[in-house]
């Protein structure tokens, strides 16, 4: 069947003509003139994409991408193409946040507009081997070799293209208990539910995790850190485990992001994890604390292949490169991410991850590349994982 397209715009002539191009390529067109009656559409038609403009009498674009991104289950996505006259960056961003999920610039192209259909249709179509089929439930540990080397930016973005590029439905937990960082990177305030709500209730199980569970508008559930650090003290080494447990019941992929110390909690943490990825950065001090990571961690007895290694700001000049360091550690660096800090800290300071608004960059492309290796750890007998390129 056609695939139906709820366009929103308030301008007759734009109407018609998107109505009119969008038919000629075979799409079923449903036609809304103003934000609010835009939402009535989406909840009763239920088209497979929307076209929405911003500057809209009722309810303006953002307000109605906000109100159904609130409102849909959380298995459900329309996809959201913003149409703007406006240029500024800014308001694209406003448009991303908002819960578009991609934006063209008035007067635009068919080509270009068919195109940016066409990708998202497939890229939000549900698959068929996805659908059905039960979750992997792969905790998978972001643990960083020495503070500031970029494992929060790392697990991140790699949940959200392990969600928005590879399909997989993914929880975002973080363990940083007393000093996440979170809430800064995704822009959310101290008001949102965290872990305290999940660990102060009366009993735990899943369908209590989800209802505390934030969804950020990238689509990753989130698991956000206590909001002081005294509370953090209420979260004890038991809770971890359940709470991953049940989480592992629901998603594809858990990423927890913990911090630097090997207390009990953590300790647990690592047990439990299919995959420990320690970042890492190319200099002395780092690679001081790696040897000894992996040191503490082959002493604890857990499979060589249960951890890998990430290089993060890879080409970053540090007088030492890849071959250096995998000399003095003696292993291989598994992993890479680009070094871009003006994209990493445009991203952390406005609160919008690079791989939700640009994915197209350098370090966009880098982490996708990062998320495409890691989807494909596929677990081999006995728990041992392995490269493998049979999905992809
Ligand atoms: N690939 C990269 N290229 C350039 N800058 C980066 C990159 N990754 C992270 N950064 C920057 O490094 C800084 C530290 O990043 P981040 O907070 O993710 O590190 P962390 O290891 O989680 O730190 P902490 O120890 O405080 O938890 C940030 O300013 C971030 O923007
Ligand atoms: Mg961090």
């Amino acid at each position: 069947m056609a695939a139906k397209i709820l366009v929103v715009d308030d301008d007759p002539d734009v109407q018609r003509t998107l109505a009119y191009t969008l038919k000629q390529e075979g799409y079923q067109v449903v036609v809304a003139g103003d934000g609010a009656e835009g939402f009535r559409l989406w909840s009763t038609e239920n088209p497979s994409l929307m076209l929405l403009d911003i500057m809209l009498p009722k309810l303006d674009g953002y307000q109605v991408a906000a109100k159904i991104r609130a409102e849909e289950g959380s298995n459900a996505h329309v996809p959201i193409i913003m149409l703007t006259a406006e240029r500024e960056v800014e308001q694209k961003v406003r448009g991303l946040r908002a819960g578009a999920d991609d934006y063209l610039i008035k007067p635009f192209h068919t080509a270009e507009l068919l195109a940016r259909i066409k990708s998202l249709l497939a890229r939000f179509a549900p698959s068929e081997a996805l659908v059905g089929r039960p979750p992997l439930g792969r905790v998978h540990v972001y643990y960083g070799a020495k503070g500031g080397v970029g494992t929060t930016t790392i697990a991140i973005n790699a949940a959200i293209a392990l969600h928005r590029e590879l399909g997989r439905k993914v929880c975002l937990v973080d363990g940083n208990l007393q000093f996440g960082d979170h809430r800064v990177f995704l822009d959310l305030g101290l008001d949102r539910r965290s872990i305290v709500d999940v660990v102060t209730a009366p009993s735990i199980d899943i369908d209590l995790i989800q209802q505390i569970l934030v969804r950020h508008d990238s689509g990753v559930d989130l698991l956000l850190a206590p909001p002081s650090p005294e509370t953090a003290e209420l979260v004890t080494q038991e809770h971890m485990p359940i709470i991953l447990d049940l989480l592992r019941t629901a998603y594809d992929y858990i990423l927890i992001d913990i911090d630097k110390k090997l207390d009990e909690i953590n300790l647990r943490i690592l047990d439990l994890a299919d995959v420990i990825f320690v970042v890492m950065t190319a200099d002395l001090s780092c690679l001081k604390n790696v040897r000894l990571v992996l040191e503490t961690i082959s002493n604890l007895g857990y499979e060589h292949d249960k951890v890998r290694l990430v290089l993060n700001r890879s080409n970053a000049f540090t007088g030492i490169n890849v071959k250096n360091a995998e000399g003095a550690l003696k292993r291989t660096i598994d992993h890479q991410v680009v070094n871009e800090y003006r994209g990493a800290i445009s991203a952390l300071n406005s609160g919008a991850p690079f791989m939700f608004t640009r994915a197209d960059s350098l370090l966009g492309r880098s982490l996708l590349e990062f998320a495409r290796v890691v989807d494909k750890l596929a677990p081999v007998g006995g728990g041992k994982l392995e490269a493998s390129t049979s999905r992809g």
